[in-house]
């Protein structure tokens, strides 16, 4: 694609510290900037986002959404214009749409697109042709969708011109992106729409259909989309992401000295499953300056964190959810505990970037960590972490994480496969740099 920067850093090579501090302000968050592309294309009229997260993963979605013939001006980094089409004014694109990296990305877009009048293919790379595709592929065809995977996974190929009827889906699975991909096919239905979802997961579509002023209805665990309306462009501010600032809460609060107060960070409830996890294995955090979030759709807050002593705890299947994308700096945070800890109904981490649990537990294992591996998590105890050699196997996460574990390991961590750290955190190893810690790339 084009409009991606080809990103140089390949590995990090972390050295213990002692102190992190000074204050950080983390990229955008991901999952909304996706979601303002998405909405102000279908929007009549012209959309401003500020603070979007301008890493691959986005950038893919920019591309994608401009291939459809819609005018988007990145007037600065962070600052996108998109002169909306309106529901009905996307038009084929020429070749197949390339997700990168990006599940987020994929699985909105089938939705998306399964309401259009033309067809589409949408491709990814050698990671995201490995996810599982059928979670969105059956609703969207118990609507009417014409959506072919390979064997559930990708490349999509989607027929259009299919009439969408509306239905009422519980989902087998907690996710946001089938909820989403659901919601936006709805938009193109007759009949209301209903998702169920089984566990609460982070509601960032609904908050910006309101921002659009296409509200939602929800009761309880039901979300309900009536079509027939029509998305009004807004002014969109994105919040910093909190599974980027996840990284310097462990960092803050795993360092032996130092504060590190993290500014503007997204705090939507159906996100802040990690500060409770962490809060309950001991963690110093404060939240000041916390708003409502009532102007802006999201709620946002400062964060301030200090070191503290954690030890291990239980984590059980409710906490998963609402922390799905911070679960391998769980495993970090366990391993640095005093005392054993226990993640389940984590399965869902077979199914990111990488087999969290297994590259989590084999990158532990190799920095002398004793982990049991289980199917839906893993038994972590806690001890000191030699240095050593580990594999994030090209998954941002756990590369990040990995960075993270470095302050406090007893000796340099080398950490391969890094260069994904740019799909959701470009500039993470000069922040990191920023605040006292030790992380080195190399294009190797
Ligand atoms: C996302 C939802 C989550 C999360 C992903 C972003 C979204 O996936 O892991 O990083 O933006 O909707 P699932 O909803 O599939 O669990």
């Amino acid at each position: 694609m084009n409009e991606m920067q080809p990103t140089l850093q390949k590995s990090f090579l972390t050295r213990p510290v002692e102190q992190v501090s000074g204050q950080v302000q983390v990229p955008g968050d991901k999952s909304i900037s996706h979601r303002a592309l998405m909405l102000g294309a279908l929007a009549d009229g012209r959309t401003e986002v500020h603070g979007f997260l301008s890493g691959e993963d986005c950038l893919a979605t920019l591309a994608a959404v401009r291939k459809m013939g819609v005018n988007i001006v990145q007037s600065e980094t962070t600052t996108v214009q998109i002169d909306g089409v309106g529901l009905h004014g996307l038009q084929a694109p020429a070749s197949p749409l390339d997700m990168g990296n990006s599940g987020t990305a994929m699985r909105l877009f089938a939705g998306l697109l399964s309401g259009q009048a033309f067809d589409s293919e949408i491709i990814g790379d050698a990671s995201l042709l490995q996810r599982p595709m059928e979670r969105v592929a059956t609703p969207l065809r118990k609507m009417g969708a014409a959506i072919e995977t390979n064997a559930g996974r990708p490349p999509l190929i989607i027929t259009g011109g299919r009439s969408l009827s509306g239905i009422e889906y519980e989902m087998p699975v907690a996710s946001a992106q089938v909820k989403s991909a659901i919601l936006l096919a709805g938009l193109y239905a007759t009949g209301q729409t209903t998702v169920i979802e089984p566990a609460v997961t982070r509601d960032h579509t609904e908050r910006m259909l309101a921002q659009f002023g296409y509200p939602t209805q929800r009761v309880g665990g039901r979300v309900s989309l009536i079509p027939g309306g029509s998305l009004t462009s807004a002014r969109i501010e994105v919040p910093g992401d909190l599974s980027s600032a996840a990284f310097f809460l462990l960092a803050g609060s795993i360092a032996e000295r130092g504060e590190l107060v993290l500014k503007n960070v997204g705090l939507n409830p159906s996100r802040t499953g990690f500060l409770n996890i962490i809060k309950k294995m001991g963690a110093n955090l404060k939240i000041i300056d916390h708003t409502s979030g009532e102007a802006t759709g999201e709620r946002i807050g400062t964060i301030i964190v200090k070191p503290a002593r954690l030890r291990g705890i239980d984590v059980s299947k409710e906490l998963v959810p609402l922390a799905i994308d911070e679960i391998p700096l769980v495993f970090i945070a366990a391993a640095l505990a005093e005392g054993q800890t226990v993640i389940s109904g984590a399965e869902e981490l077979r199914h990111k970037e990488s087999d969290r649990i297994s590259v989590m537990a084999a990158g532990l294992r190799a920095l002398g960590i004793k982990i049991e591996e289980r199917p839906d998590g893993a038994v972590i105890k806690g001890g000191p972490l030699s240095g050593g050699k580990i594999d994030s196997a090209g998954d941002h996460r756990v590369a990040m994480a990995f960075a993270v574990a470095g302050i406090s390991a007893q000796a340099p961590i080398r950490i391969l496969d890094t260069a994904n750290v740019a799909t959701s955190f470009p500039g993470f190893a000069d922040t990191a740099g920023r605040i006292g810690m030790s992380l080195e790339v190399a294009d190797d």
